[in-house]
């Protein structure tokens, strides 16, 4: 089996290099077990984050269609948007974001700090809703808006989540296995499962490339019965557009993200304190944080199907550290 059809997609050049995959060894000494870590949080544009390689593929089509908007959705504090804004700001394209406050907070960190700040500084045109209950139905409408004021606006999904951003995920396993290849083996590969699609599109790529480490996706947002046809969905999809059969269960795990999407939990913000501390890594409240903490609650709890390394592909977010402070 082989991905050779990821190649025949236009692709912007964005994320140049390979990300770092690192062993974390303080980490490791603490737990009694090898971790590495992808450093998907170190990707060249706007401080980083998990997004880009979406990008690579969805800004290309926006290009080949002629857009000159791109137009996304997400939470005020959304990575997803800052790198989308960037992306814009590159190509010399106008960005507008419908933004929400999931958690209906005024604390003014949230609202001003972190990512909002960054948005500012790229001028994205930001139009708040109230909730965004059906994303793909308000994105259509404004749209509809903005070419009525003769723009030709490219709508990015909710999280770059849609078969073709997730093609950058496929990649992103492409570039793990290549890096680790007579390395080192992976028992597991555990990442933060959100809208999806860096989920889906690693469970496509390692289903190629390194068939016997077991992925875990690690919800933010949803149970396990919300978020699995989300992932499948995009996996299922990207099988089709690169001829293959992908098979693999997917494996979700849900008892991490409570009380909810966007609000910290104790655990999460011990694993950011933990990285910080033994590894001088800083992980996110909203994900990357929720997802080491399964991690290392996996590990103690024996929840992995075999021994061995385990490999953390940190998707970014630190920017929104400064928009939770205090982190309580
Ligand atoms: C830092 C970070 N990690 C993980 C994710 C989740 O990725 P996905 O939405 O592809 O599931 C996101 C999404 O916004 C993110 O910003």
């Amino acid at each position: 089996m082989s991905l050779h059809l990821l190649h025949s997609f236009p692709r912007l050049e964005l994320v140049g290099a390979p990300t770092p995959l690192e062993h974390l060894p303080r980490l490791s000494d603490y737990l009694g077990r090898d971790i590495f870590i992808k450093r998907d949080d170190v990707t060249p544009v706007a401080l980083g984050g998990n997004k880009l390689r979406k990008l690579e593929f969805l800004a290309a089509d926006a290009l080949r269609q002629g857009a000159d908007v791109l137009l996304t959705a997400g939470a005020i504090q959304s990575n997803h948007v800052r790198q989308t804004a960037a992306v814009a700001a590159k190509l010399g394209l106008k960005c507008v974001a419908l933004l929400e406050n999931p958690t209906g907070t005024s604390a003014e960190n949230y609202l001003s700090n972190g990512n909002r700040l960054l948005l500012e500084l790229m001028d994205v045109d930001v139009v708040m809703v109230e909730a965004l209950h059906h994303p793909s139905e308000q994105l259509a409408e404004q749209a509809i808006r903005l070419e009525a004021q003769g723009f030709r606006p490219y709508v990015v999904p909710v999280g770059g989540s849609n078969a073709l951003g997730a093609l950058g995920y496929v990649a992103c396993a492409q570039e793990i296995a290549d890096q680790s290849e007579g390395v080192v083996d992976f028992a597991a590969v555990v990442v933060a499962s959100g809208s999806a699609g860096t989920h889906a599109g690693l469970a496509v790529g390692l289903e190629q490339r390194l068939p016997d480490s077991e992925l875990v996706g690690v919800t933010v947002s949803r149970t396990v019965d919300a978020q699995l046809p989300k992932v499948t969905a995009i996996q299922q999809q990207l099988a089709t557009s690169l001829e293959l059969h992908a098979k693999a269960p997917i494996t979700l795990w849900d008892d991490y993200f409570a009380p909810c999407y966007g609000e910290p939990n104790d655990e999460g913000i011990a694993a950011i304190k933990l990285l910080a501390r033994l590894e001088g890594i800083f992980l996110d409240p909203v994900y990357t944080g929720k997802a080491m903490a399964g991690l290392l609650d996996g590990v103690s709890q024996h929840r992995f199907r075999r021994e061995g390394p385990i490999l953390f592909v940190h998707t970014g977010g630190a920017p929104a550290l400064f928009a939770y402070h205090p982190l309580v």
